[in-house]
């Protein structure tokens, strides 16, 4: 069903598109340095299969670490919770999504959460498969899933872009290989790694994700549970408390929801029984979150009473 157009959403757009001018879109992935930083886009989807919009809603964006969320809900569900938890853990870092550092001072080579990168690149390598053809595809059926679009699939430019040029990402998986947090080739987990970011869609999809997470991983329209309750509870926590990295603390007083950001300039965000939102905006702040994103957020948040506190 087509997203509606809606005027109250598209006033919202209008007030946080200025701020998009004081961000930059990232370009440490080459790909995405294509983007235009002006655009903003927004959708909500309710659980009836309504689904309101505004902005460039046909741009299709690749979910970089929104998708952090998903492989994490996937593992859960293949390894449970026990075996997840001894490989990464459930504590807000502070530091940058890249950041190396806390892989020597904290528990040596265990990332501190699933959300900065160390800790998504165990959780990738958890996921279970006989190749990363297999491992790729059982994460985008499990999307696909969710966005009820069989024809989602990721972007061969990005994930290649990324491959080439992921340095640090290497180092993290060299230093917790070291340290047998993570055990197989390097470059395959690369692989999958990367294609697993660059899977693409737009905001309608995204906020059709939220919305099966804002019904605690209930799809209400085919009356499937897509994910134990369970799962989605802790990982909307886990959105909670560092979906937006060294800037949470801040996007909880502000905004007080869960939501994930991406460097694409994805958000998705969710309002627990409610419905689900998906944002693109790819200029970004100076901690890698959408600039004009956060603040469309922080105004939906204000205007309707949306935080959780
Ligand atoms: O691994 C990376 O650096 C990217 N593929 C994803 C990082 C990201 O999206 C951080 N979020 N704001």
């Amino acid at each position: 069903m087509p997203c509606q157009s809606s005027d109250e959403l598209k006033a919202l757009v209008k007030e946080a598109r200025p701020y998009t001018k004081n961000g930059k879109v990232a370009d440490y992935i080459p790909a995405l340095g294509k983007e235009n930083p002006n655009d903003l886009s927004v959708a909500i989807y309710y659980p009836d299969g309504q689904c309101i919009s505004a902005g460039e809603i046909d741009k299709k964006f690749t979910l970089q670490s929104v998708s952090k969320v998903i492989s994490l809900a996937l593992v859960l569900m293949d390894r449970g919770q026990g075996y997840v938890f001894e490989r990464v853990g459930m504590e807000p870092t502070g530091d940058p999504f890249n950041s190396i550092i806390k892989l020597e001072t904290a528990a040596p080579g265990k990332p501190l959460n699933p959300m900065i990168n160390a800790g998504a690149l165990v959780v990738t390598h958890m996921i279970k498969g006989n190749s990363v053809q297999e491992r790729f595809q059982r994460l985008l059926s499990f999307i696909q899933e969710m966005t009820n679009d069989p024809t989602v699939t990721y972007s061969e430019e990005v994930a290649r872009s990324e491959f080439e040029t992921a340095y640090l990402n290497r180092a993290l998986c060299y230093f917790m290989k070291q340290y047998n947090f993570i055990n197989e080739d390097v470059e395959l987990l690369m692989d999958l790694y990367t294609k697993q970011c660059a899977i693409e869609m737009n905001c309608l999809d995204l906020s059709r994700i939220g919305m099966v997470f804002a019904m605690d991983g209930l799809d209400p329209l085919s009356g499937k549970q897509i994910m134990p309750i369970d799962v989605a509870r802790i990982c909307k926590t886990f959105m909670v408390t560092c979906g937006m990295y060294n800037a949470s603390g801040e996007f909880a007083i502000k905004i007080g929801l869960p939501a994930k950001s991406g460097v694409s300039g994805g958000i998705m965000g969710t309002v627990s029984g409610r419905f689900g939102i998906g944002i693109f905006g790819p200029a970004l702040d100076e901690k890698g979150n959408s600039i004009g994103g956060m603040k469309l957020l922080e105004l939906l948040s204000k205007k309707y009473g949306l935080s959780l506190f």
